[in-house]
């Protein structure tokens, strides 16, 4: 329970004729309110992407096409969100699995899916050390993973281009702990550090209306990890190189919470010029506590203008790439959970 609900727990009797005032003129207001909008609960923001776009920010979810034919799941993303991202159909794997073969069956589909249910698409993702084909890892030299990484974006960027709202340009390049180091990959080990702005000029010119973000989980405080990832966005900024975004995945449990300076550091990095958005949010737990976790993740980025919106990774509880975590808005039955009533709440 946070302390501003354990405070009004406690003034809740002498209140009571006051809330009950309110509420009357706010039931007053809402029926004036269906009224004026001819008595559309969509428009008054009832569903997460509703009530998201009132705020000008768009709420998302990770879909994936295993699950589209199962009607309660598309109809449950259909109905609650307008932002979609592909949880596996855009990368390498998925895309490039041999060399010069392009296979955008997976994506194409929830890309479709996403069009015709009024929603858009997040790209996901161009560079990522996972879930690479052993082929990538088997290029010798770094002239030439540098040639098959452009070939490989811009063959996904002019497939989708002008289709894409943002894409997530570079996935997860930096090390956990406190070295602020990057981390092993085949583009770090064989290209060098130059290898991430290649690529987000490289994507850049492959389609210049998508937002480019760099995206990375463990950087939701301020910590030695987002440090260099923040250092990295600052000499970006200031040698031109394009980055428009960056992706906090926020995926949340109990050793790694939500923590207490998240909307302070979303904020330094929009001070550099860039925008923010939150990819990936999951949040380990149940009940109230899980609720309150959320909420301060949405509040966080209603506070920041430049947060752009919110994705969570996946539509119901029995999918979630954790689902004993438990972890999302919907449970196993796509029931609202407590955590979604809060969201919504906190959305409004
Ligand atoms: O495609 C094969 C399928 O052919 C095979 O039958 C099946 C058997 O297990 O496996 C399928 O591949 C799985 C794939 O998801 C598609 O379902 C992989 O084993 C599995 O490892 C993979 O997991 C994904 C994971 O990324 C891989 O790293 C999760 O679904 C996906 O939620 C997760 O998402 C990542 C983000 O992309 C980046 N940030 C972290 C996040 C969570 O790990």
């Amino acid at each position: 329970m946070t302390e501003q609900s354990r405070t009004t727990g406690r003034t809740v009797r002498s209140g009571f004729r006051r809330t009950l005032v309110i509420g009357m003129a706010g039931a007053l207001a809402s029926a004036g309110l269906v009224a004026l909008t001819g008595g559309s609960a969509h428009a008054a923001g009832s569903t997460l992407g509703a009530a998201a776009a009132a705020k000008g920010k768009y709420f998302g979810t990770a879909l994936s096409n295993g699950h589209l034919g199962e009607a309660q799941y598309a109809q449950t993303a259909d109905r609650e969100f307008n932002m979609a991202t592909p949880e596996n159909e855009m990368k390498w794997d998925a895309t490039e699995p041999n060399r010069g073969q392009f296979t955008y069956g997976g994506g194409d589909a929830i890309l479709n899916h996403a069009q015709s249910h009024g929603m858009r698409t997040r790209g996901h993702t161009l560079v990522w050390h996972s879930q690479l084909p052993g082929w990538v890892n088997n290029i010798g030299t770094g002239s030439e993973l540098t040639q098959v990484m452009d070939n490989h974006i811009r063959n996904l960027m002019t497939h989708y281009k002008g289709k894409i709202y943002a894409w997530d340009v570079v996935n997860e390049a930096f090390q956990d702990g406190s070295s602020g180091a990057r981390r092993s990959s085949p583009f770090q080990n064989k290209i060098g550090n130059s290898f991430i702005e290649h690529a987000f000029q490289t994507a850049r010119s492959a389609d210049p209306a998508a937002k480019l973000c760099y995206n990375d989980y463990n950087i939701d405080g301020v910590n030695a990890k987002s440090n260099a990832v923040y250092n990295m966005v600052k000499d970006f900024k200031s040698r031109n190189i394009p980055i428009d975004c960056v992706g906090f995945q926020g995926h949340f449990n109990s050793q790694s919470p939500v923590p207490s300076d998240f909307q302070q550091n979303l904020q330094r990095f929009v001070d550099l010029g860039v925008s923010v958005q939150i990819t990936e949010l999951d949040i380990a737990g149940s009940g109230q506590a899980q609720a309150d976790n959320y909420t301060k993740v949405t509040r966080a980025c209603l506070a920041i203008s430049r947060c752009d919106g919110i994705t969570v990774w996946g539509v119901t509880d029995k999918y979630s790439w954790r689902s004993g975590d438990t972890p999302l808005l919907f449970d196993g039955n796509y029931q609202k959970k407590q955590a979604y009533n809060s969201v919504l709440a906190a959305l409004q």
